[in-house]
């Protein structure tokens, strides 16, 4: 049966993982967190274009015959050059939710956290000059170092709980007001697929009447839409396998994928230098 690859940065792309074992349960997988290479978003974006090349050369030895790239960073950066160089592979990318954000958006004004990478992409100012109508107005936030807080915060500690809060709390802030309020932002679109993993906390920091936009689930039902039948996405009797490959250590996404997927799976440590 056809496998699905699915690849990140690290962890985040789990909230892109889940959803997508909710859409297609009967489905394999493998997740390919790139954590020795990590954080994506505050390097150069060559550096992203070569790990996604590297990945994808490797996942494609491993047998899968779909890619999605849970990753908004990857996708801004290497997603045009990974089709071109895999035609024959069906790639499905991820983007940040404005176009929903847009739709759902009663005051106009949307907040939009991601990397900085993804906010400085060609592809990410695409979308942005798509939308302008000279009515919406969206405020930009470039995360540095909350996706690594995140990641760090998985080992439950006071103190990366507290630097996790910190960073978070800077960001939120920098957005300026949140409220159903004319004038002020009433929707934030989640644009890195770490951040859906904290949403609680995020939302906490909005303000609970805020609406929180994530990719995850519309990626999902892409993927099954796209790939249809040529992956068999008809009653499924059992839980598709999944493989789970680390260039890290691999702790992190252990813990992570527990607490994400609500199951105990072996994580293989893998060398996939440059
Ligand atoms: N999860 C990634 C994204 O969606 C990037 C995190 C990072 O490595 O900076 O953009």
């Amino acid at each position: 049966m056809a496998v699905i690859g699915v690849y990140d940065s690290g962890i985040g792309g789990l909230s892109v993982l889940r959803a997508l074992r909710e859409q297609l349960p009967g489905q394999d997988m493998i997740y390919l967190a790139d954590s020795g290479h990590s954080p994506y978003g505050e390097r150069e974006s060559e550096h992203v274009r070569r790990r996604s090349r590297r990945i994808t050369a490797h996942l494609r030895r491993r047998g899968i015959e779909a890619l999605v790239v849970a990753c908004n960073t990857a996708t801004a950066a290497a997603i045009e050059e990974l089709r071109q160089a895999h035609p024959d592979l069906p790639i499905i990318g991820v983007e940040p939710a404005l176009k929903p954000a847009v739709a759902l958006s009663q005051t106009r004004r949307i907040g939009v956290l991601a990397t900085r990478g993804t906010l400085q992409s060609d592809k990410f100012a695409r979308l942005l000059q798509s939308l302008q109508d000279g009515q919406v107005h969206f405020v930009l936030q470039a995360c540095d170092g909350l996706a690594l807080a995140i990641e760090n915060s998985l080992d439950g500690s006071a103190h990366s709980m507290a630097a996790l809060r910190e960073c978070a709390r800077g960001h939120v802030r920098a957005l300026g007001a949140c409220a159903r309020v004319e004038g002020q932002i009433d929707t934030v679109v989640l644009g890195c697929t770490h951040y859906p993993l904290v949403a609680n906390l995020l939302q906490e920091l909005v303000g609970a009447d805020i609406s929180l936009l994530e990719t995850g689930p519309s990626v999902a039902r892409q993927t099954r839409h796209r790939l249809g039948a040529a992956i068999g996405s008809g009653a499924a009797t059992s839980q598709g396998r999944l493989w789970l490959e680390c260039t890290g250590t691999g702790q992190q996404l252990q813990q992570a994928a527990a607490r994400w997927l609500g199951a105990n799976h072996a994580v293989q440590s893998i060398d996939l230098p440059d």
